[in-house]
């Protein structure tokens, strides 16, 4: 190991461990009056900008979804589902408010670094061919009536300025992403000229940001679900709104009276404890002073937070000993899947923690070192859940403020989805402390925030279903 050590520099001022330890604590503090504060400005800002179009802050996108899925939805839909490292397809068989699912099959492909910094061309053209693959296999469980167009929904995960519920505009990239070509245009149309390129008969007729997908996917089941997030690579929000509380859709009439907007908070940045590791992470990365909230609470970025508290305390405190472990000095050698498999270490000696980071970094720990690390984990991971829960209650808050007992009065679900919060009990359980805490044992008692698993694949499906061009034939 010696051989990617770094001697500590002499002329560094030696810190305590303990003092560094205590300073991340005390900046990433969310008692009461910050989780409160955060609520309040999030409620404010989704009303102000259900007024005004604007790409920054919250976008609060309308997505012209105003029929969510009732179950009477019938035929084969396929989705495809892109929003991170790797993307999905599916296809589905709905039979109806009796039979449901009749056959749902999906397939996942992971995708290359490179085509994440590729050209637009190269990124659809990747989907379009692994679609082609996949419905070549399409077997006798599957059935469509002859000559029609096999229709998709395109769970897309980015913000996209939507025009209709099958077109919309990709307004610019996150989580990594930096695909050239693509920013400004419609996203259907790149993938149908995919398709095109390919020699596939398929039409996009949905297209869906993953928390719509996955409002849309539990409200299949479940009629009481207002609001959706998404809390994996990335993090977004959705819920349903009343036609006359968005001032952007003046003169624009939906029968249902509602709409589903996408709030994009991954944007939001008020009132959040801050770190200098934050600050360092959000310069280094692809889109400075964007996405402050997703950067403080989602899962491609935890670790990467963790990783830079860790590395300063072992420069100026020691924390590993005399030397620092070059490894560690490469950003995201540390991911948020680390720091769960860490945090489920209860043994005395934590060696699960030890080889973790020895594995990952190359550094040996002595115990003292391993529970600071745990620490700075619990630190972090805290900071994350309880910021979302906050996010939470600033919409629920907001739905309630517009009409009284709508969201309080009554069962109210909110369907999560996502790894972070699906596999990292920490980070779910400090979640739900801090809506409990917000709203007091009153309100969250008809409160239900439940783990949606359909994914939201299958709800750009229903959607597909719902706008399909064949509707009025079932
Ligand atoms: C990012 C995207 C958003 C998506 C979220 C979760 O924040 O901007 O559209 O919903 O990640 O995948």
């Amino acid at each position: 190991p010696c051989r990617f050590r770094m001697t500590l520099q002499s002329d560094v001022v030696s810190v305590s461990v303990a003092s560094l330890l205590t300073k991340l604590k005390h900046d990433c503090a969310t008692p009461l009056p910050i989780l409160q504060q955060v609520a309040d400005a999030m409620s404010a800002q989704m009303r102000a900008r259900l007024a005004l179009d604007s790409p920054t802050q919250l976008a609060m996108i309308p997505t012209y979804v105003h029929n969510l899925p009732t179950g009477n939805e019938k035929g084969l839909f396929y989705a495809l589902d892109l929003g991170g490292t790797n993307f999905r397809v599916l296809r589905v068989q709905l039979g109806g408010k009796q039979e449901r699912v009749i056959a749902m099959e999906f397939e996942q492909v992971s995708i290359p670094q490179h085509l994440m910094f590729g050209t637009s061309e190269e990124l659809f053209d990747l989907i379009s061919s692994g679609l082609a693959k996949f419905a070549e296999k399409e077997g006798d469980k599957f059935h469509l009536p002859p000559g029609r167009t096999r229709e998709i929904g395109f769970a897309f995960s980015f913000p996209v300025k939507q025009t209709s519920m099958d077109s919309g505009i990709l307004i610019r990239w996150t989580k990594g992403f930096a695909v050239t070509g693509a920013a400004g245009r419609d996203v259907v149309a790149c993938l149908n000229e995919a398709l095109k390129r390919q020699g596939l008969d398929m039409r996009v007729s949905a297209l869906v940001n993953d928390a719509v997908g996955t409002l849309a996917g539990a409200e299949y089941w479940d009629n009481d679900v207002l609001v959706a997030v998404i809390l994996g690579t990335g993090t977004n929000a959705c819920y349903v709104e009343q036609i006359n509380a968005i001032p952007k859709l003046q003169g624009q009439v939906f029968p249902s009276g509602r709409m589903v907007i996408s709030t994009e908070w991954g944007a939001f940045s008020t009132a959040l404890p801050l770190t200098e590791f934050d600050e360092e992470m959000d310069a280094a990365s692809n889109n400075p002073a964007e996405q402050i909230f997703e950067k403080t609470i989602s899962g491609m970025y935890l670790g990467e937070i963790v990783r830079r508290a860790l590395l300063r305390m072992a420069q100026v405190g020691g924390l590993f000993g005399k030397s620092v472990p070059q490894k560690l000095s490469i950003p995201f050698t540390l991911r948020t899947p680390d720091l769960c498999a860490m945090q489920q270490d209860n043994s005395d000696d934590l060696q699960s923690v030890g080889s973790v980071l020895y594995g990952r970094t190359g550094v040996e720990s002595n115990l003292s070192a391993r529970k600071t690390v745990l620490e700075v984990c619990d630190t972090v991971i805290k900071r994350g859940g309880r910021l979302a829960g906050a996010g939470i209650v600033g919409i629920l808050q907001k739905m309630e403020e517009d009409s009284e007992g709508v969201i309080f009065g009554k069962r109210t679900v909110v369907a999560i989805e996502g790894g972070l919060y699906e596999n990292y009990p920490q980070y779910r359980a400090y979640l739900h402390d801090s809506v409990t805490e917000l709203l007091g044992m009153e309100k969250s008692n008809n409160l239900v925030i439940q783990l949606s698993k359909d994914g939201s694949g299958m709800g750009a499906a229903l959607l597909a279903a719902s706008n399909s061009m064949y509707m009025h034939e079932f």
